[in-house]
């Protein structure tokens, strides 16, 4: 777990972007993550697939799981894990905490 006090945190997108899909892409630090709602929390990956050329932000958010829109891999949003074949290897996560309206995606200064 990494030290949030360590972290810059970066702002992002406003939740109501998150409403229709449940995932939005934003860009922290020249790094595309995406970020998705559940259960009216807040959680962040990298967007790159780890699977492929795909970015997760355009999949389809169930629950806590992401369907990557090139071969339907899936990963958990609250862990990174890799869930779903063809996907073996987790996708980086990063902490999101909601702060002046808008979504701040943590990443280490
Ligand atoms: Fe995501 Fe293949 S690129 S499952």
């Amino acid at each position: 777990m990494t030290d949030t006090a360590t972290l810059t945190w970066q702002p992002t997108v406003a939740p109501s972007d998150l409403e229709q899909y449940g995932v939005a892409q934003a860009v922290v630090g020249g790094l595309k993550v995406a970020l998705y709602a559940v259960e009216g929390d807040y959680y962040a990956t990298a967007d790159l697939c780890t699977h492929g050329a795909a970015s997760l932000a355009d999949g389809y958010l169930d629950g806590d799981l992401i369907e990557c829109p090139l071969h339907q891999g899936v990963f958990n949003v609250k862990t990174g894990e890799a869930v779903g074949a063809p996907c073996t290897v987790a996708v980086r996560t990063f902490p999101v905490k909601l702060q002046d309206g808008l979504l701040h995606v943590g990443v280490e200064a």
